[in-house]
C-alpha cells in the first residue's frame, strides 16, 4: 500500500483528509470518531470568547447541489471547549481548534487559552456580523490577527481564507505575512434561498454559505491560484466528496484536503477517499508530492 503520509502545516499527517471545521466538530466524542474512522486530522467547530447561540432557525436549507448553513458560530466559549478538545485527542490524530474574533486580541485570547495541535483562524464566515469574513475580506486584518495569534501560541497556525472577495490570493499573501504555516481555501460561498410559496428568505438570517459539489470548481480555482503564489501549504476544501474530487484538489496544488458536507453520507467516506487515492497513485506510478500541484506544471 502505497503511503499517503506527510508533513502539513507543522503537523505529521498519517493522510492528507481532515474533517472540516464545523462538520460534527462540536463534541469531542465525534471528531475522535472522525480520527478512529480514518481521517489524518480534525477540525473542531468554530470557538469564540464566550458563548453564542447563533442566528435563529431555520439554520440550515439543502438545495440541489449542496447546503446553506446560518448557523451563526454557536459554541459554548472556548472557556468550556477544552474538554472537547482532549476528549477528540482519543482518535489518535491531530486536532487542530478552529477559533474566531473580532481582532487581533479576541483571537489570540481564545487561542492561546486553547491546548491544541494546531489553530485554524476563521476569518471566512460569510454570516456572521463583526466575524469572519467581515473581518477576513481585507488583507491587512488578516496579516496582522496572523500575526497577533502567532505570538500569543506555540503550536501552527492555519487561516481560513474566505472566497467572497475578488482576490483570494491578496489574502493568501497576507495570510503568508502574518506568519500562518498554512492557508485553508475555501470557507462557504455567501448565498440565499427563497421559498416560493410564502415569498420568505428560508434562512432565519436570510443570508448563509453554500457548501457542497456546487463550490467544488470555485475551491479548485482557489487552491490553484494560490499554491502558486504563496510559499507556504494550501489546504483545499470545498465539495469534496469523492477520490476524485480530492484527487483534483491535489492536483490543483493542496497539500492536503478537508471534507465537510459529504460526512452527511457517514465517515466512510474517509476510509473510500484514501483507499481510492492509494490506488489511483499506484496505477499512475506516483508519489502524493509529484501528484501535488501537477496541473500548474501542465498549464
Ligand atoms: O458556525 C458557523 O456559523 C460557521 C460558519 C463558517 O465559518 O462558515
Amino acid at each position: 500500500m502505497i503511503s499517503l503520509a506527510g508533513d502539513v502545516g507543522g503537523l505529521r499527517l498519517r493522510n492528507p483528509l481532515m474533517l472540516a471545521a464545523g462538520i460534527l466538530g462540536t463534541t469531542g466524542a465525534s471528531l475522535a470518531r472522525a480520527g478512529r474512522e480514518g481521517a489524518g486530522a480534525v477540525v473542531t467547530k468554530s470557538v469564540g470568547l464566550t458563548p453564542r447561540d447563533g442566528h435563529p432557525g431555520p439554520t440550515v436549507v439543502r438545495i440541489g447541489v449542496g447546503l446553506i448553513n446560518a448557523m451563526g458560530l454557536p459554541n459554548p466559549s472556548y472557556l468550556a471547549f477544552q474538554q472537547e478538545i482532549d476528549l477528540a485527542r482519543e482518535g489518535g490524530v491531530p486536532v487542530v481548534a478552529s477559533v474566531f474574533g473580532s481582532d487581533p486580541s479576541e483571537f489570540s485570547q481564545v487561542a492561546s487559552g486553547l491546548v491544541a495541535d494546531a489553530f485554524e483562524l476563521n476569518l471566512s464566515c460569510p454570516h456572521a456580523e463583526r466575524y469572519g469574513a467581515e473581518i477576513g475580506c481585507q488583507p491587512a486584518n488578516v496579516e496582522e490577527v496572523t500575526r497577533a495569534v502567532k505570538r500569543a501560541v506555540g503550536a501552527p497556525v492555519w487561516v481560513k481564507l474566505t472566497p467572497n472577495v475578488s482576490d483570494i490570493v491578496g489574502l493568501g499573501l497576507a495570510a503568508q505575512q502574518g506568519g500562518a504555516d498554512a492557508v485553508v481555501a475555501i470557507n462557504t460561498l455567501k448565498a440565499m434561498a427563497i421559498d416560493v410559496e410564502s415569498g420568505y428568505p428560508i434562512l432565519g438570517n436570510r443570508f448563509g454559505g453554500l457548501s457542497g459539489p456546487a463550490i467544488k470548481p470555485v475551491a479548485i480555482r482557489c487552491v490553484y491560484e494560490l499554491s502558486a503564489a504563496l510559499d507556504i501549504p494550501v489546504i483545499g476544501v470545498g465539495g469534496v466528496g469523492c477520490w476524485q474530487d480530492a484527487a483534483e484538489m491535489i492536483l490543483a496544488g493542496a497539500s492536503a484536503v478537508q471534507i465537510g458536507t459529504a460526512l452527511s453520507g457517514g465517515y466512510q467516506v474517509f476510509r473510500d477517499i484514501a483507499a481510492g487515492l492509494s490506488k489511483y497513485l499506484v496505477r499512475k506510478d506516483m508519489t502524493l508530492e509529484e501528484m501535488r500541484g501537477l496541473a500548474r506544471r501542465r498549464s
